[in-house]
């Protein structure tokens, strides 16, 4: 047996070597068959996992069965790194990756939702996603080729490690695994401790082995990856919000029939809209069993607190200003004041 990492290699250079899309060699006819392979990195119970499933529903119902799509979740088939280039590639053909995770594929604009404190509640997210900036931000992906068709809740992220979290000088020294956005990076070294890119597929086990001291997630990534069995205090810090943009590609999108594309859309509209209204209840229910399961110490933070992580946070929030510029640091305000 492969190891998974090999496997996925393997598919990109299959790819490379000649096997194409599903949809390829499909006739442009709206009644042609279409499978459409949908990757991503979490668990099926988690408010991406769910939604997805949904999506994948409403376009079996609407298209009558003519239009699969196919998930595969939980990494399975390509984790964080290679999952951007398999969609490039047309070895898959969407992804929901986290906003976070845009900046690599030279979308930064998509970190300014890293910005630590940035958000208090999930309405003010909405003004961002629902609204004009953020059908801006979806419209930069264009220039990778992409485009962006929607955007889900997960929840708010909180720190997690083998000690409280819940002020600056608990961080120093640690190694603390991030997704790939320089904003969290900053984030982290304002902090004092040590950002270490990796994988979520890899986040757990990272953990476990004591390769990263801790992390920051919402509870239904925390608990859905099992990372309570390896991390004793998750501290309820709100810091930070942890959401995702559906994309797919140019390619597919442009081959498509209007009609197909509009069934795709609306199917997707349904479903995304239908998980933020999950989002918040998967997030409350995975802390309680986290609770309930008595591996890990929960930590609730009182003001004072949220202020000292506040304060120190705030390079950040100067460096996204130098890495995205002025201007979207103010349209964003704008949508929030
Ligand atoms: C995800 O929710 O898709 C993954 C988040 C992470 O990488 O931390």
């Amino acid at each position: 047996m492969h190891h998974p990492a090999v496997t996925r290699r393997r598919c990109l250079q299959a790819w490379a070597l000649g096997a194409g899309p599903a949809w390829a060699g499909r006739g442009a006819g709206a009644a042609a068959p279409l499978t459409i392979r949908l990757s991503h990195v979490v668990a099926e119970q988690t408010p991406k996992g769910l939604a997805l499933q949904r999506f994948a529903r409403n376009v079996h119902a609407a298209g009558g069965g003519r239009i699969r799509v196919e998930i595969y979740a939980d990494s399975r088939l390509y984790g964080d790194a290679s999952e951007m280039q398999a969609l490039q590639l047309g070895a898959v053909d969407m992804l929901a990756p986290s906003l976070s995770k845009f900046g690599p594929i030279g979308c930064p604009e998509f970190e300014l939702f890293d910005l630590p404190f940035l958000f208090s509640q999930r309405e003010q997210v909405h003004r961002i996603t629902q609204g004009s900036v953020g059908r801006a931000l979806l419209a930069t992906l264009a220039r990778q080729g992409l485009v962006g068709l929607g955007y889900l809740d997960n929840g708010f992220k909180h720190m997690s490690a083998n000690r409280p979290l819940l002020a600056p000088e608990y961080f120093a020294g640690l190694r603390m695994r991030i997704q790939s956005s320089r904003v969290i990076a900053q984030q982290m070294r304002a902090l004092g401790a040590e950002p270490v890119v990796l994988d979520f597929g890899e986040t757990r086990r990272a953990l476990a082995l004591g390769v990263v001291d801790g992390t920051e997630n919402p509870a239904s990534n925390f608990w859905t990856q099992h990372m309570h069995e390896a991390q004793q205090d998750l501290s309820l810090t709100t810091h930070g919000w942890l959401g995702y943009a559906v994309v797919t590609h140019q390619r597919l999108w442009q081959h498509l029939q209007a009609p197909d594309r509009r069934l795709i859309e609306d199917a997707l509209t349904e479903a995304l809209a239908w998980g933020n209204t999950i989002a918040e209840q998967e997030n409350r229910s995975a802390l309680a069993a986290v609770q309930a399961s008595g591996m890990t110490r929960v930590h609730a933070m009182d003001e004072a607190q949220r202020q000292g992580l506040r304060q120190a946070v705030q390079p950040a929030w100067d460096g996204l200003r130098t890495r995205i510029g002025p201007e979207w640091m103010a349209r964003m305000r704008a949508a929030l004041d």
